[in-house]
């Protein structure tokens, strides 16, 4: 008979324990969902990436040991059904789309993760198969027979509930309300999970575990939802209908549900069954970011299939909003995806980067316009930032030959300026720790802001033209050269790109890579004051004519 274990409430300090025994490095595990690979990516796909790649790189500037996990989830009917469409094989349309089109987004939009996971991996199927097993023999797993409605666009089975009538050509007919399509009926013996035992102890979970479910508002979703009572779940489809999965262990003529099977690789790529020294490193993962629309298959089956199998759960899921076009969900299914090259061709992916994370409060939905990119583009970036560097290291240049002036006696001006980047550092830090990533770019932007409005008053160019000031010139551009150098570490996991080229220019090598900075320590004043030459800095973020 199984059993569920009563309490899943982690110890922080217990558990920062074992973390620092292991390698005196908090470990920092965070994941993107895996995408369908039934189509190419557009910007709504690249949002969830964005923001999952800041955090990791964020934490990483911290020196926590930051993994970020990423991945294809291949297997369903619907990548079969596109496979069918384009007269290919499943396999060799996955492994198409994979290479033509998801591997490229990593590179479009500048993410740097520590692994890439497909779900037709043997080390993924193996150890899928693994804990199949293991749900089964500890009698999570029984059989039964389905009849109800299934979404191929969602790869769900759907309640009543979940459909609307159908307009347009589907007039008279009942259809998903997410994809606007008929659903399909299904009646088939299958292989079901036992979910329905997990609502008292998934409710207990989210008691004492607070902020496993963020937002706030998805928690409240989730919480009413399951205390409405679960049902359990079909986790099988029998090989009459179609065979594109991972077989079920003791049973070969039916395959895993690809909801049962995807959410595994969570587990799988940091080696559930295969590598325990490095499963235990990084499980449970740190956060698991989501978009809303999947909320539910994270925050409510993958902690049940965990408790099931006695593991613990992750110690967050961040539910995302959506970017929407005309008021809705951007989809390629309702032709209203943009791909985000047709943004990074033109703007860069720093510049993407940015704009997302800045603009949409992460957590809420967000309209993307091309007015608003461009306009903030040219305010924030190009103006507020870019120009703000590529003035001060062009007056060292002028003023100084290029030599980085010591400091000599500190103004209230100057000791304000170090006060409001010491401020930036710790409230963007601990923005980022409660993934308000967009507060956390705004108490970044207060330095961008500051250092503008002092050169402004400071009127370093009037200062160059008496000798006597030479002193205080030597001060002011010192104070903008540090406010450069703690916004490069700051700004790093937004822009890698741009600092990068900033770092490089400000620091002649002396201060060592820009990704050995430790970002805690960034507002450490004075660290520029070892006899620096700087070298030339190209425009960080060019004019971009637009069409009037
Ligand atoms: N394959 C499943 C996830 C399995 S995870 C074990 C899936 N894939 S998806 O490709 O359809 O979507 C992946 C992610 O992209 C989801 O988090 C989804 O919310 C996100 N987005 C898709 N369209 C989006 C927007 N328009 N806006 C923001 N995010 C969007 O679901």
């Amino acid at each position: 008979m199984n059993s569920i274990r009563k309490s899943w409430t982690l110890d922080p300090i217990a558990q920062n324990k074992i973390e620092l025994m292991s390698n005196n490095q908090p470990s920092f595990y965070v994941t993107t969902p895996i995408f369908y690979v039934n189509d190419a990516p557009h910007i709504g796909h690249a949002y969830t990436e964005v923001a999952a790649d800041v955090l990791a790189r964020w934490h990483r500037a911290r020196g926590e040991d930051s993994f970020l996990l990423t991945g294809t989830d291949e297997h369903g009917e619907k990548v079969l059904r596109t496979a069918q469409a384009n007269n290919v094989s499943a396999q060799d349309w996955t492994d198409k789309l994979v290479h033509d089109a998801w591997l490229p987004l990593l590179e479009t939009i500048d993410i740097d993760n520590q692994d890439f996971i497909r779900t037709t991996e043997a080390r993924h199927e193996q150890n899928v198969q693994k804990f199949m097993q293991k749900l089964y023999d500890t009698g999570f797993i029984y059989q039964g027979s389905f009849k109800g409605a299934y979404c191929v666009g969602c790869e769900e089975y759907k309640n009543k509930g979940d459909l609307v009538d159908g307009t347009g050509e589907y007039e008279g007919q009942e259809v998903c309300a997410i994809h606007s399509k008929p659903v399909e009926q299904l009646e088939e013996n299958n292989y079901f999970f036992k979910l329905s035992q997990f609502q008292q102890p998934l409710l207990d979970f989210f008691e004492q575990n607070p902020n496993f479910i963020q937002p706030e508002s998805a928690r409240n979703e989730v919480v009413s939802f399951v205390s409405r009572g679960l049902d359990d779940l079909s986790i099988s489809r029998s090989k009459e209908k179609f065979d594109w999965g991972i077989d079920i262990p003791w049973d070969d003529s039916h395959i895993t549900y690809v909801w049962f099977d995807a959410l595994l690789n969570y587990i799988t790529a940091i080696g559930y069954g295969s590598d325990e020294d490095k499963f235990e490193k990084y499980w449970p993962a740190t956060i698991q970011i989501v978009g809303k629309d999947i909320l539910r298959f994270h925050a409510v089956i993958w902690p049940a299939m965990l408790m099931a199998a006695d593991l613990t759960p992750p110690k967050q899921i961040f539910g995302h909003g959506w970017l929407l076009v005309g008021g809705e969900k951007m989809s390629k299914s309702k032709l209203t995806g943009i791909a985000p090259n047709q943004i990074t061709d033109i703007f860069g992916s720093d510049a993407f980067r940015y704009y997302f994370m800045k603009a949409i409060a992460f957590g809420s939905d967000g309209s993307f316009s091309w007015e608003d990119l461009s306009a903030r583009y040219q305010a924030e970036l190009a103006n507020g930032f870019g120009n703000l560097a590529s003035r001060t290291i062009a007056m060292v240049n002028k003023y100084f030959e290029g030599n980085i002036p010591s400091p000599k006696e500190y103004s209230d001006a100057d000791k304000n300026v170090i006060a409001v980047a010491q401020k930036a550092v710790s409230d963007s830090d601990l923005a980022m720790q409660q993934v308000a990533i967009n507060e956390a770019i705004a108490a970044i932007w207060t330095l961008v802001d500051e250092l503008n409005n002092y050169i402004t008053v400071q009127e370093p160019w009037a200062l160059a033209k008496d000798e006597a000031n030479r002193d205080r010139l030597a001060t002011v551009l010192f104070v903008a050269c540090e406010g450069l150098r703690v916004l490069s570490v700051l700004l790093s996991p937004i822009t890698p790109k741009a600092t990068a080229k900033l770092w490089a220019a400000l620091t002649e090598g002396k201060l060592g890579e820009l990704s050995e900075q430790i970002l805690q320590d960034a507002g450490v004043w004075g660290q520029l004051d070892k006899g620096i030459k700087v070298s030339e800095l190209e425009v960080l973020f060019p004019r971009i004519e637009t069409e009037k």
